[in-house]
């Protein structure tokens, strides 16, 4: 320790209690480190994910207590700064957040609404590597999710079920939420011993101490957040092995072994296989799927390598695989390939449906082209496929038309080059992201024609397209 050593922490100290009175921090005075941005910008969704930062691993630890609806959180977010940072907001719903450290050293938050706005204690270079720590408590709310209805965290009769699109993961955990930031995932949840706690993929070890027991799970691709899930609760969980990967299934243990969602579910792997055919391999390490009964889940959901189902789809009392298919068909379309924008959720829906109508022909059902046809008579056509608007995003333009299109695709190249088409596109986008216009470019590389005019008439004219051929 020199003497001008000693000098410098003190002036550090006076230069840090001159920027909190003037209401910034030390880190916004100097060099070009600016805030990150308040969202990504996406109009369909105002105000999710955050800019400044890219994610690539959450690591996540919560304890949850179903009898008092109390949820306590660890969270460890690894980032890579994609502009000088002096600060950057993190998506969080409500939760009382009591630290946060950034790369070990203790930093400053605030907790706006939705956002946790973090300032770490230095700012950071473009391009530099960190990790945010979060530890946060409270009862989790759910979320309007706008059409889709019930979503976020729901306090189940014995648990609790984690989900909904276009978000749900804000609800409990700190998340950059919004589909063009994909990273993966270590989750690892705490519940009364007795309850199950499913989450996405890899099953790890189970310990339990004290009455109360944590499941492990480990997803190794890189996932968008809304398709993280949660459900807690009193599950009978199957745990096997399918094509070598594991396989995950649980229903609610009030359901018997063949009611309608357990016969379903259990024709996952096989599924998964018949679509594989279609569509490349299967882009995960591990298969599964989970019925719940809580009349809030209004839908199914393709959460990632495990899709979530909804009482709905079995109220008829028989099995429904046609909703197996759709959900399955997601994890290449919209869960490997996710969409960059909401704007073009037609990439998601219209596969999952089209998927369907494959697996109708294949059990014996109309063909493809008599359900194209069918389809293509009662269409209307003055709604928009591609950029439907915030609230048509579940509409029939973005399922029915958007597999009316994927047809005409086909119809014009023929079935070669059409399914050369799906796998080029499962196979160069697998962990990512994509547009409708980089769909369009890989299908006139890979179709060997120009088809601006047959996507433009059918995913956005307003008058009933020529069929090709
Ligand atoms: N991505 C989900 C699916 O199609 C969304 C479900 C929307 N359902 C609804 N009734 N709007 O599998
Ligand atoms: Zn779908």
């Amino acid at each position: 320790w020199s003497t001008s050593a000693r000098v410098r922490p003190g002036l550090a100290v006076v230069i840090a209690a001159a920027a909190l009175l003037i209401g910034c921090s030390a880190t916004d005075q100097g060099g070009d480190f600016r805030p990150g941005a308040l969202d990504v910008g996406d109009p369909y969704v105002p105000g999710a994910g955050n800019g400044g930062y890219d994610v690539e691993h959450y690591r996540l630890a919560v304890d949850y207590d179903p009898a008092s609806d109390r949820l306590l959180g660890q969270a460890a977010v690894t980032a890579v700064a994609t502009q000088p940072l002096s600060r950057f907001n993190l998506d969080l719903q409500g939760l009382e957040v009591t630290a946060v450290g950034v790369d070990g050293d203790r930093a400053r938050h605030r907790h706006d609404g939705d956002e946790l706005v973090v300032t770490p204690a230095r700012g950071l270079a473009e391009g530099s590597r960190f990790t945010v720590a979060v530890e946060y408590a409270g009862r989790p709310g759910t979320r309007p999710n706008g059409p889709l209805g019930g979503g976020g965290f729901l306090h189940t009769e014995d648990g609790a079920i984690a989900l909904g699109q276009p978000y749900s993961a804000a609800a409990w955990f700190p998340v950059n939420d919004h589909p063009s930031d994909k990273a993966t995932y270590d989750i690892e949840v705490t519940v009364p011993a007795g309850l199950a706690a499913l989450s996405n993929g890899v099953p790890g070890e189970r310990s339990s101490a004290g009455g109360r027991t944590t499941w492990r799970w480990a997803q190794r691709a890189p996932m968008a957040s809304y398709l993280t899930t949660l459900v807690i609760g009193a599950y009978r969980v199957e745990i096997g092995t399918h094509a070598g990967k594991p396989i995950v299934t649980a229903v609610p243990e009030q359901l018997s072994e063949s009611s309608p969602e357990a016969v379903s579910l259990a024709r996952t792997g096989e599924i998964a296989d018949f679509l594989a055919e279609h569509f490349g391999p299967y882009p995960f390490d591990s298969y599964g799927g989970v019925a719940v009964v809580d009349p809030r889940v209004g839908y199914a959901l393709e959460t990632q390598s495990r899709p979530v189902y909804g009482p709905g789809f079995f109220r008829s009392g028989r099995p429904n695989f046609g909703v197996v298919v759709h959900e399955l068909a997601h994890q290449w379309f919209g869960d490997s390939v996710a969409v960059t924008r909401w704007r073009d959720i037609w990439l998601n829906e219209g596969f999952a449906t089209y998927a369907e109508w494959l697996w109708e022909e294949h059990q014996g059902g109309r063909s493809v082209q008599r359900i194209f046809e069918d389809q293509y008579a009662v269409t209307d056509w003055s709604l928009p496929t591609l950029d439907p608007g915030p609230d048509q995003m579940f509409g029939t333009a973005v399922y029915q038309r958007g597999a009316l299109t994927v047809h005409a695709l086909r119809r014009t190249v023929g079935d070669d080059a059409f399914f050369a088409i799906l796998r080029a596109w499962t196979a160069e986008r697998r962990d990512g992201n994509g547009t409708t216009d980089d769909f369009i470019e890989l299908a006139e590389r890979v179709g060997g024609e120009q088809l601006d005019g047959l996507f433009g008439a059918w995913l956005s004219g307003t008058t009933r397209p020529v069929i090709p051929e």
